[in-house]
């Protein structure tokens, strides 16, 4: 076996077993996380959303305001890929460990819904979810389209109004320029104050303040362990980087850690 073989058995074997020893898990993950159920990522090159469309004209407060047709579109064609996407077994190992690790949370920048379809039981969303619409002016929630009315891309779609004031109704996602969603974060950054092990799964670890989670659980003296076949500026912190794709490695480390197969 290489050299290289070799070292990427052991990594894996390291990681599975501080996964297996965990008592308090984090699983911190981004758009490679659902990559392989065919959604996008943002900074892919050329397959990227932010390689083809410009975020400045989609996803900023600015940008809905200026035409919220366009903007309520794009995300109302985003989620019906979401619709019809499957969690992939990466996801499905995710929901595994959390039957094994008496505490474990999931935190996720993603706005799909994978991590629940898979079993995942209340992830928190650090960038809001494409399933949670509401007003624009008062915020109040607005019911979920049934999605008749797909967009294809780039196809500007009215949105609907509020049934309180009549405002337009926005995706339910933070935009850039805007706050995290307070209890969120406070949420992910307690929990990651308090792991032992948080695996950061499928992010390139640039935006902020979501990038800081690893980064306080590797303070906190907590085993950070990343899944990412490119590296990120979270290399740094981690004590294994497993270059791999999700749905292999994710699979393979509860099968390592606990025996337990995941569905493929
Ligand atoms: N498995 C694991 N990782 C993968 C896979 C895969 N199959 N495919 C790609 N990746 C990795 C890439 O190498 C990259 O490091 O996933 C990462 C995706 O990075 P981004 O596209 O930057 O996504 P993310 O980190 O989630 O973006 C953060 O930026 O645009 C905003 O709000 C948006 O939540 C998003 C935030």
């Amino acid at each position: 076996m290489t050299g290289r073989r070799e070292r990427k058995r052991m990594d894996l074997a390291d990681a599975a077993e501080s996964l297996a020893q965990a008592r308090r898990l984090v699983v911190f993950t981004g758009a490679g996380m659902s990559a392989e159920s065919g959604i996008a990522t943002f900074r892919d090159a050329g397959t990227g959303l932010w390689a083809r469309f410009d975020p400045r004209t989609l996803a900023t407060p600015e940008a809905f305001r200026a035409d919220p047709a366009l903007v309520w579109g794009w995300y109302e064609w985003r989620r019906a890929a979401v619709r019809r996407a499957e969690p992939n077994p990466g996801h499905l190992a995710v929901a595994a460990m959390a039957a094994r690790v008496p505490e474990t949370v999931v935190i996720t920048q993603n706005v799909d819904d994978l991590h629940e379809r898979a079993g995942s039981a209340a992830p928190v969303h650090l960038h809001g979810s494409l399933f949670a619409p509401r007003c624009s002016a008062c915020a109040a929630p607005a019911p979920v389209p049934d999605g008749a009315a797909e967009p294809g891309e780039g196809r500007r779609l009215a949105p609907p109004r509020c049934g309180r004031c009549a405002a337009p109704v926005r995706p339910g996602v933070v935009w850039f320029g805007e706050a995290l969603p307070e209890r969120a974060l406070e949420a992910a950054v307690e929990a990651a104050y308090r792991c032992d092990v948080l695996l950061t799964v499928g992010t390139s670890g640039l935006v902020y303040p979501a990038a800081e989670i690893p980064q306080v659980a590797a303070r906190r003296g907590g085993t950070v362990i990343q899944v990412n076949p490119e590296e990120t500026p979270l290399d740094a912190v981690c004590a294994l980087n497993l270059r791999g794709p999700a749905a292999v490695v994710l699979p393979a480390l509860v099968r390592a850690a606990w025996g337990d197969a995941v569905p493929a």
